[in-house]
């Protein structure tokens, strides 16, 4: 039976790096808008330019883009995380569909807590391994050993265009009109069940908290 975990969030509340350890331990395929956008970003192409025009600003990428993503990668898989999607009630509404099109009734929405000055504080200081995609931050999460990757020992490294102080505050902004609004349509809904977290917790401790209260 298929499997799906929604992570939702503001940007920065650890969704990301939640994922990382649902795919490692759990053996869960990552569905990450976000990845799946900046990949075409960096093809290069005229479509990706357009996306690029979207996240640089903090705004939404058009739902008919985000949905078309989506759907491919939901047939293929059995077990599935999903990662920034859905971002607005448009987005949850078209996941109901393919729900019921896929005879997909087991849904767990886990939500991430965190304060705005944390959020700030964190996406500004994020950076990322270029090679394998691990997340780590120069004040909370830095390297084991300074300039290499603990998990594949990469020294490349990357920065987000959209991480800038500026554009950070667009996206909290985006969240609360657009996103927020997704979190109450589960929550009175009650077709899904909607486990609430403190994500300022260690990841590590939070992601046994997160299973435990799943039984997934
Ligand atoms: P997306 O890539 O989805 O970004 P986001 O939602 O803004 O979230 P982030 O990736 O910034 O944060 P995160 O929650 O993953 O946190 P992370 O684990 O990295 O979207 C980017 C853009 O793409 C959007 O703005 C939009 O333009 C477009 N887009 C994407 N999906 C779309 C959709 N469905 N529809 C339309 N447009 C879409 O952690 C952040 C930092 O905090 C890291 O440095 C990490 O080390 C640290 N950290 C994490 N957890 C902890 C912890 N517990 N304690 C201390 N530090 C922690
Ligand atoms: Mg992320």
């Amino acid at each position: 039976m298929k499997q799906v975990v929604i992570l939702m969030g503001a940007p920065g509340s650890g969704k990301g790096s939640q994922a990382k350890l649902f795919m490692g331990e759990k053996g869960f395929f990552h569905i990450s808008t976000g990845d799946l956008l900046r990949a075409e970003v960096e093809k290069k192409t005229d479509f990706g330019q357009e996306i690029k025009s979207y996240i640089d600003n903090g705004a939404l990428v058009p739902d008919s883009v985000i949905l078309n993503i989506v759907e491919s990668k939901i047939v293929a898989n059995d077990k599935m995380l999903f990662d920034g999607f859905p971002r607005n009630i448009r987005q949850a509404e078209a996941l109901e569909k393919i729900f019921e099109k896929n005879n997909i009734k087991d849904v767990f929405i886990v939500r991430l807590d965190v304060d705005d000055d944390i959020i700030l504080e964190r996406v500004v200081n994020r950076f990322q391994c270029a090679k394998c995609g691990a997340i780590y931050n120069s004040k909370s999460r830095p390297t084991k050993v300074k300039g290499v990757c603990d998990i594949c020992g990469s020294e490349d490294f990357k920065f987000r265009q959209d991480d800038r102080l500026e554009v950070v505050k667009s996206r909290l902004d985006v969240y609360y009109k657009e996103t927020a609004p997704v979190l109450d349509f589960y929550e009175k809904g009650g077709k899904h069940k909607v486990f609430g977290f403190d994500s300022t917790k260690d990841p590590s401790d939070l992601f046994v908290e997160i299973f435990e209260k799943l039984k997934i």
